[in-house]
């Protein structure tokens, strides 16, 4: 049987303090992930998938436009600790275009990290896109350490899919919207068991739908916005998800990074 990844945010990597936790424990690297029982295997398939974002205290999802006004010091550690603990990180295109997004790959010392933990030295990037209107000459594609995933549908334009095959592997996951359930499995399938999607509120949404998210990290910061931000999950449908708080932590930055999985 596969083993199921609980998350990795062990209370020593996340101690608050006058630092913001950046300093962390033993652990500093974080992301020494845990084998958990199979209670946690939501769906049966051994992955784990969490979700990270940030809001303000009144629910913005961002600030001019980005998510990277809203967070401090504490937040972006987290951000950086996650990567370090997945097999792929998962981006919906929205979030890839709007926050620039290049390739995904790790500095050297979370590199030698994961190589210490006997992980790939960096995560796969897979993007979600249902008109594949991403750049083939991007840094994503063309500084990536490993070859991307490109989740698609089958009707996405032929022009946009020949060009993109040629710098990531293209796979179709439903007809007219990607299916969440069919990316799950599709990677779990490939081993990427440890998922960690950084957004955005579509792909939450869609995947919060779907019944495939298993935890939700969130960092509140300390900040009223105010304004029309969107919130961290947006869907044409409510999809009401009781989770359980499984670890509350207070970063020397103020903010409070919580953890929730699925109840
Ligand atoms: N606060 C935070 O932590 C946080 C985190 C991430 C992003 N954000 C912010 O969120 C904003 C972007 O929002 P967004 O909702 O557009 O982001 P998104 O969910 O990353 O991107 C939406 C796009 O992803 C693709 N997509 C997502 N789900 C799909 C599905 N089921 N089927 C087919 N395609 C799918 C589509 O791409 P195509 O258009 O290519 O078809 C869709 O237009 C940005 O301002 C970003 O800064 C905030």
């Amino acid at each position: 049987m596969l083993a199921t990844y609980a998350p990795p945010l062990g209370a020593s990597a996340y101690r608050a303090g006058a630092d913001g936790g950046r300093s962390g424990g033993e652990d500093a690297g974080g992301a020494d992930p845990r084998v958990s029982d199979s209670a946690d295997d939501s769906a049966g398939d051994g992955a784990w998938l969490r979700l990270n974002f940030v809001s303000s205290l009144d629910g913005a999802a961002t600030r001019e436009g980005l998510s990277g006004g809203l967070g401090r010091g504490g937040d972006k550690r987290v951000f950086d600790l996650q990567r370090r603990w997945a097999d792929v990180v998962l981006v919906g295109a929205g979030t890839a275009r709007a926050e620039g997004y290049g390739a995904m790959a790790l500095d050297d010392e979370a590199v030698a990290w994961r190589r210490a933990q006997g992980l790939a030295p960096h995560p796969v990037f897979a993007l979600v896109t249902g008109r594949l209107d991403l750049d083939p000459a991007s840094p994503i594609f063309a500084e990536a350490p490993v070859r991307p995933l490109v989740y698609t549908v089958a009707s996405a334009p032929a022009e946009a899919r020949s060009a993109l095959s040629a710098v990531a592997e293209v796979v179709d996951a439903g007809e007219t919207s990607v299916d969440p359930a069919h990316v799950r499995a599709d990677l779990a399938a490939r081993g990427l068991l440890r998922i960690h999607a950084e957004g955005g509120p579509s792909l939450f949404g869609a995947f919060l739908t779907a019944g495939v998210v298993d935890e939700l990290c969130l960092t509140i910061a300390p900040t009223v916005e105010g304004g029309s931000a969107g919130r961290i999950a947006h869907a044409d449908a409510a999809a009401p998800t009781d989770m359980r708080p499984a670890s509350v932590l207070l970063s020397g930055d103020g903010e409070l990074l919580l953890r929730h999985v699925r109840a």
